[in-house]
C-alpha cells in the first residue's frame, strides 16, 4: 500500500529504499541549443489536460483520460464539477489549485507574445479558464468556497482511475464561521491573474472574474483563520506553515495589477510590515510560502506617480525580492542564506518534491531578468554585481538538468526527449486506459494489479514535472517513490512562462541580440 502521507510536497524523510549507485558522473557540457523548447512548452500545457477533472469536452487531446468526479458537488447540493487533480491522486485541493492558475495566469501576463509565437496561446488560455470555470461554481456566495473536494485519507487507500472512483467526494467549505484565508486570497490572486490575462480576448469573463475576486479578497481579509483549521481534511496533506498574510499580500498585488485601484496598492503598501511582506527574506517560492513573488510583483510596479511612503516601502519589497534572486545565484553575504546545490548543479530546497522550488525559482529569476532587461537595470548582490544575461545563463543551466543534461541522463518533465522516468507516482497514468478497458477497477484492485508493477506505466503522463532527484542528483524510478516520482499541477505551471521566453530567444524574436544569446552555463 502506498505509504500514508504526513505533509505533501513538503518536509518528510525518506523512506529507506536502495539507493542506486551512480554509474559515471557525466561530464555536463551541454552541448548548446540542444533543447527544444517549444517542444517543452506544447508539452507542459499538454499536462493540465491529463489532470482535468469532471466532463472532458470534444478536444481533449489527452485521450487516455476520460470524464470524472461528475457528482462533485451532489451531495452538498452544489455543482462542483470540473477543476484538476492537484498530482497523482483524486482529490481536488483548492490552495494548490489556485496557485497553478495564478501560475500559468502569471506566465501569460509577462509572456503572452512568447507563448503566442509558439502557437500555444490558445492552450495556455484554456488550462486557465478550465480552473477559473471551477472557481467561479465553487463560489457560490460572496463569502462561501467550496475548498475542497474528496479527502486524501480515504483517497489515498485506494489506487483507482479518476473515471472509477468509489472513495468519498464530499466537498468542503469555507464561510463566515470557518474562514479559510489563504485558500480565499490565493483563489482572489488567480482571479484577478486571470481577468488581465482575458481583458481583451474575452473583456465580459474578465470583468467577471474580476468581480469574484475582489469579494474573494474581501471575504479573506475580513473573516481571518487559517484554512486548515476549518478543513480538517486539509492538515497533513497542504498544511498552511505560512499562515494567510504572505496571501493576503499577493491577492493585494495582484488586484491591484487587474484593476489599478489605489485602494489595492495601499492595502500592500500598510501591511507590508505587519504582514512580513518587508521583513522576510525567504529563499523558496510555493504554493505554501509567496513572499517571494509578491516582492518581486511590488518592486516591479512603476514608480511614476507614487507617494514618498509608497516608493520607499515598495524599495523595501525590492531590497527582500533581491535577496531571494541573490540566493538563487549563490551570491549572498551569509552562505546559509543562499540556495544549495547538488553536486551537479540543481538548486536544492529539500528533498520532498524539490523540482517545485526549481521550476517556480526559475519563473522569478526569469521574469526578473527580463524586468532588469527591460527598464536597463543590473542587480547588486552581496559577492557581485549581476546582469539580466547572467540571471538568464543560470535559468538554462537549471532548465538543461530539468531536461536531461543532469547525472541520471533523464528528463524530470515526463515524455521530453528520448529518456525520462516511466513509473510516475500517478493513479490513472499507472493504469489501463479507461478508453481501452472500461471494466471497473476497485480500490485495492488497483494496488494489487497496477501498483506494485516493475512495468513502466501504460499511460506517459505527459509534461508532468516530477519531484525529482535528491540533495545528491539521485533518483530511483518507483511508483512507490512518491517523494521523488510524484508530479504536482504547481510543478510545471511555472515552466510555461520561462520554455516560452527561452524559445522566444532561441528563434531570434527578441528585440536585443546581446539580450538574444546569452553565454551557456557558466553556474554549473
Ligand atoms: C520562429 O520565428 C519565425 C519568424 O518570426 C516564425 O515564422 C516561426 O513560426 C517561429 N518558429 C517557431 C517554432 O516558433
Ligand atoms: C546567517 O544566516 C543564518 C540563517 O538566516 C543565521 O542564523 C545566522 O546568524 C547568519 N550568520 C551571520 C554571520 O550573519
Ligand atoms: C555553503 O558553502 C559550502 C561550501 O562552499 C557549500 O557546500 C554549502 O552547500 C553552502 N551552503 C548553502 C546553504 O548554500
Amino acid at each position: 500500500m502506498e505509504e500514508k502521507r504526513q505533509c505533501k510536497c513538503k518536509h518528510f524523510s525518506l523512506p529507506n529504499y536502495i539507493v542506486l549507485i551512480l554509474s559515471l558522473f557525466p561530464t555536463l557540457s551541454l552541448s548548446q541549443s540542444t533543447f527544444n523548447y517549444k517542444d517543452a512548452l506544447s508539452k507542459s500545457l499538454l499536462y493540465f489536460e491529463a489532470q482535468r477533472s469532471g466532463r472532458l469536452p470534444y478536444n481533449q487531446r489527452v485521450t487516455w483520460r476520460h470524464h470524472s468526479g461528475l457528482t462533485d458537488g451532489l451531495e452538498q447540493g452544489v455543482d462542483l464539477v470540473g477543476g484538476y487533480y492537484d498530482a497523482g491522486d483524486n482529490v481536488k485541493f483548492g490552495l494548490p489549485m489556485a496557485f497553478t492558475i495564478t501560475m500559468l495566469s502569471w506566465s501569460v501576463v509577462e509572456f503572452r507574445q512568447q507563448i503566442a509565437a509558439a502557437g500555444e496561446l490558445r492552450h495556455a488560455l484554456d488550462a486557465i479558464k478550465w480552473g477559473t470555470d471551477y472557481f467561479i461554481k465553487a463560489h457560490t456566495h460572496s463569502h462561501v468556497l467550496w475548498a475542497q473536494v474528496g479527502d486524501g485519507d480515504t483517497d489515498h487507500l485506494c489506487w483507482q482511475r479518476p473515471e472509477d472512483m468509489t472513495t468519498s467526494r464530499r466537498a468542503h467549505k469555507l464561510d463566515e464561521e470557518n474562514p479559510g484565508t489563504e485558500v480565499a486570497a490565493e483563489t482572489a490572486a488567480a482571479m484577478a491573474a486571470a481577468a488581465i490575462v482575458f481583458r481583451t480576448t474575452n473583456p465580459h469573463y474578465s470583468h467577471l472574474l474580476l468581480e469574484h475576486a475582489q469579494q474573494l479578497f474581501e471575504f479573506g481579509d475580513k473573516y481571518r483563520g487559517k484554512y486548515d483549521e476549518s478543513i480538517e481534511g486539509a492538515k497533513g496533506y497542504y498544511t498552511s506553515v505560512s499562515g494567510y498574510m504572505d496571501e493576503l499580500l499577493w491577492a493585494a498585488l495582484w488586484l491591484y495589477k487587474a484593476t489599478d485601484n489605489p485602494k489595492f496598492l495601499n492595502y500592500a503598501i500598510h501591511n507590508a510590515n505587519s504582514f512580513g511582506g518587508i521583513t522576510w527574506a525567504i529563499k523558496e517560492f510555493s504554493w505554501d510560502v509567496k513572499y517571494a513573488g509578491l516582492q518581486i510583483i511590488a518592486s516591479m510596479l512603476p514608480m511614476e506617480g507614487k507617494t514618498n511612503e509608497q516608493k520607499k516601502t515598495l524599495q523595501e519589497y525590492r531590497s527582500k525580492a533581491e535577496h531571494y534572486i541573490c540566493a538563487c545565484l549563490n551570491k549572498n553575504k551569509n552562505n546559509s542564506t543562499n540556495v544549495q546545490r547538488t553536486p551537479g548543479g540543481l538548486l536544492y530546497t529539500r528533498q520532498w518534491n524539490n523540482m517545485q522550488y526549481v521550476s517556480t525559482a526559475v519563473f522569478l529569476l526569469t521574469v526578473y531578468s527580463d524586468h532588469l532587461h527591460s527598464t536597463n537595470q543590473m542587480l547588486d548582490c552581496y559577492t557581485d554585481t549581476v546582469g539580466p544575461n547572467k540571471i538568464l545563463s543560470f535559468v538554462k543551466s537549471q532548465v538543461a538538468y530539468i531536461l536531461g543534461s543532469n547525472p541520471m541522463g533523464l528528463s524530470y518533465l515526463v515524455g521530453y526527449g528520448p529518456a525520462y522516468p516511466e513509473r510516475v507516482h500517478h493513479r490513472g497514468a499507472s493504469m489501463e486506459s479507461y478508453r481501452d478497458s472500461k471494466v471497473f477497477v476497485g480500490c485495492t484492485q488497483g494496488y494489487d494489479n497496477w501498483y506494485g508493477r516493475k512495468d513502466p506505466n501504460p499511460n506517459v503522463l505527459v509534461g508532468a514535472l516530477i519531484g525529482g532527484p535528491d540533495h545528491k542528483d539521485e533518483f530511483v524510478d518507483r511508483r512507490g517513490n512518491f517523494v521523488q516520482t510524484e508530479a504536482c499541477t504547481y510543478n510545471t505551471a511555472p515552466l510555461v512562462g520561462t520554455f516560452a521566453k527561452l524559445h522566444s530567444l532561441e528563434n531570434g524574436t527578441s528585440s536585443s541580440s546581446a539580450y538574444a544569446t546569452p553565454s551557456l552555463v557558466s553556474f554549473i
